[in-house]
């Protein structure tokens, strides 16, 4: 194997997944609905993959034992059993996020497209990129669309070995279309409804479940042709609607799931506010309390300036539009 250094940014969904597959293995992680998203710039995970006497992880600097450590080398083992036979190599695994505040925002898509792409590397694998989003979706459904850079759609397919569930880059939005992610922290509270839970919770008791799947496609083609035709006002429209849709389901659920904070409604109130005296903004909101907002470049002052001001914003990142994963193989990286 060899010693390899991958990075991965992150993505935000702009038409939500929430909910799995039934009719498949749980284990491939395979979405009931398709999802379409943007990379970010500003947000990343670096992962590093070296030879070790035994397996080893280290998270942000930290010794992490356990269950991340569990999933990060069920991983390794899954990509190294799709090439090679016999027992994987053992791995030490050192995975940082760059992401402007320590806390807040998920990482899961980064770091599981990092580990993916380092992984095959390092286990000189020949897989191409949609291969290593299907194998990324595995460790999380929203680290399939990482691996690309740009708008990129993840497909829900429908066979059920999830073989055309993979993601597929749409876009690059570049200096003719320059645009911007306003991503808002606000709050912190106790830790919510993790969203592998939550998303399941909402399949079995929300009734609004069924429809969320059912409107999905059109949500995506929407989006689609509004990226078609670099229609912002179009696309913000879409980006709100699955956005809002997914939340009815969360709160549709039994118990009801609910993530926003008091400051997630005064910046929601605050970018209408501003669309109505001019400013164009779209909202989006995860599994969390932070508020994104997908604008023109030149509108991200304006938006940022507006919200960072509200009491119980924590921070504001403008983000652009980010890479695909990338990986290289270090000095001496033979072993
Ligand atoms: C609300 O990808 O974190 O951010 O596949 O169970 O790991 P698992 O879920 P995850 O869910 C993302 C949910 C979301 C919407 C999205 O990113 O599409």
């Amino acid at each position: 194997m060899k010693s390899v250094l991958a990075t991965a940014h992150s993505n935000i969904a702009l038409v939500k997944y929430w909910g799995k597959r039934v009719d498949a293995d749980p284990s491939l992680n395979l979405p009931a609905v398709g999802s379409l998203s943007l990379t970010l710039d500003r947000l990343w995970t670096e992962t590093k993959i070296e030879p070790a006497a035994a397996d080893r992880f280290t998270f942000d600097r930290r010794e992490e034992p356990g269950k991340p450590a569990a999933k990060v080398f069920a991983a390794l083992d899954r990509l190294w059993a799709s090439h090679h036979d016999g027992a994987r190599p053992p791995c030490h695994v050192e995975s940082r996020n760059h992401f402007p505040t320590a806390a807040g925002l998920a990482s899961s898509a980064s770091g599981f497209a990092a580990l993916t792409v380092a992984a095959a590397a390092a286990f000189e694998l020949p897989h191409d990129a949609r291969t290593l989003s299907a194998f990324a979706r595995m460790g999380s459904g929203s680290a399939a669309r990482s691996i690309f850079g740009g708008f990129v759609r993840l497909h829900r397919g429908t066979r059920r070995d999830g073989s055309d569930c993979v993601a597929e880059p749409l876009l690059m939005p570049g200096p003719t279309w320059p645009l911007a992610l306003v991503v808002i922290q606000t709050t912190r509270g106790p830790k919510g409804v993790g969203s592998t839970e939550g998303m399941e919770r909402s399949r079995l008791t929300a009734p609004y479940y069924g429809p969320w799947v059912e409107t999905s496609p059109q949500d995506l083609a929407d989006a689609e042709a509004a990226l078609e035709r670099r229609d912002l006002a179009a696309l913000g429209e879409v980006v709100e609607h699955s956005c809002f849709k997914m939340h009815a389901c969360m709160l549709a659920s039994r118990p009801p799931i609910l993530y926003w904070k008091p400051a997630t409604l005064a910046v929601m109130e605050q970018v209408w506010a501003l669309r109505e005296a001019g400013v164009p903004g779209y909202i989006t909101i995860d599994a969390g309390p932070h508020v994104k907002v997908l604008c023109a470049a030149e509108h991200a002052p304006t938006i940022r300036d507006a919200c960072a001001s509200l009491p119980g914003v924590e921070a504001v990142t403008v983000c652009g539009p980010g890479p695909a994963a990338s990986v290289r193989v270090l000095e001496g990286g033979n072993a």
